[in-house]
């Protein structure tokens, strides 16, 4: 990586892939400026990682300008709630024009959710990406207005791990960590895959390196199948107390949608988290070799480790 950029802009810098990443290119030796709008959060994230910091809105086009301003290569990771799904696509449009000003490469850290509704599985690049609700609209919008300007566009699984703080798997272990029930939507034994946020932030510090992988989009491999009951029992070995799975069926979280702001808010995707997912990183592998997953076992026992600091 140090060998094809001279300095490294991550805007939304503060979320847990923004951060992981940053340690990444830090740790290869690459400089990096970390943009958010908040100061104070980008203050306290970057405490002693040796980075800039620069605040500004993405949304913005005369601040997003300055704050690009002298890198070559331009990180979008940007997270937006539900209500706010709309600016996925505006900043995509700014941070496009900020990056042709300044003659830099783009990078997006996006999600599987374009691909949504999976049609067959693995996922992969060639997988259909049409149709879908409007978040899935928005999302796949705003990886088109970044592959149009020569981005390279990683596609994460849902992700966990230290930093995390909004995930369909955080969020049960953050439940486990608080002595309750683990939530989980539909069956317990539908095998999902997951990416533990370091080891996808060290495939996409490598896949930046590569002329290749840039106007085109990346599935990332998880670490295989996991279930919730597996969840339940992995988390139990680590916290060493058993931990139950609380697992609801989609009527029941549609009517708890109805108290529920945040249950409301993710209710279009509900139907698409009841089913299996997995992923073929075939692409990537082509670029940057095999890729080494944490296992679920020692990833999960990180995470609690994390969350119990
Ligand atoms: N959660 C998952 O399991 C998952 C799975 C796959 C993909 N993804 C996607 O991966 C991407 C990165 O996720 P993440 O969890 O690392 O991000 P995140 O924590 O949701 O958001 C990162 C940061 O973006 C900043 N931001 C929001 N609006 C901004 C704006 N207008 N200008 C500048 N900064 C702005 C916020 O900081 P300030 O408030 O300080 O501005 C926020 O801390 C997201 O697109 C997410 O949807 C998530």
């Amino acid at each position: 990586m140090s060998g094809l950029f001279q300095r490294v802009v991550i805007v939304g810098a503060t979320g847990p892939t923004g951060i992981h990443l940053a340690r990444e290119l830090t740790g290869r030796g690459t400089p990096v400026r970390v943009v958010s709008r908040s100061r104070e959060r980008l203050e306290r994230a970057f405490a002693g990682l040796g980075v800039e910091i620069a605040a500004a809105d993405a949304l913005d086009a005369v601040a997003l300008g300055h704050a690009v301003e002298g890198c070559d290569l331009v990180v979008d990771a940007i997270g937006l709630p539900a209500d706010r799904m709309s600016d996925h696509p505006r900043t995509a449009r700014v941070m496009a024009a900020a990056a042709a000003k300044e003659g830099a490469r783009l990078l997006q850290v996006s999600g599987y959710w374009a691909y949504l509704p999976v049609r067959r599985l693995p996922v992969n690049e060639d997988h259909p990406r049409s149709g879908g609700n409007w978040m899935i609209r928005l999302r796949r919008e705003a990886e088109d207005v970044l592959l149009e300007a020569g981005a390279a566009v990683v596609q994460l699984p849902d992700f966990f791990g230290p930093d995390v703080h909004t995930s369909t798997l955080q969020r049960p272990l953050e439940e486990a960590v608080a002595g309750r029930p683990m939530s989980w939507i539909g069956s317990p034994d539908v095998p999902r895959e997951y990416v533990f946020v370091p080891d996808a932030m060290r495939l996409v510090a490598d896949l930046a390196a590569h002329e290749e992988a840039y106007g085109r989009q990346f599935v990332v491999p998880g670490s295989g199948p996991l279930t919730g009951r597996r969840l339940a029992e992995l988390a139990g070995e680590e916290l060493g107390r058993e931990v139950r799975l609380r697992a609801a069926p989609l009527w029941l979280l549609r009517l708890l949608a109805l108290v529920s702001r945040d249950l409301r808010a993710f209710s279009p995707m509900l139907p698409h988290y009841a089913r299996p997912i997995s992923f073929d990183a075939g692409r990537l592998r082509e670029l940057v070799g095999e890729a080494e997953a944490t296992p679920y076992g020692e990833a999960v026992a990180a995470t609690l480790r994390w969350l119990t600091r």
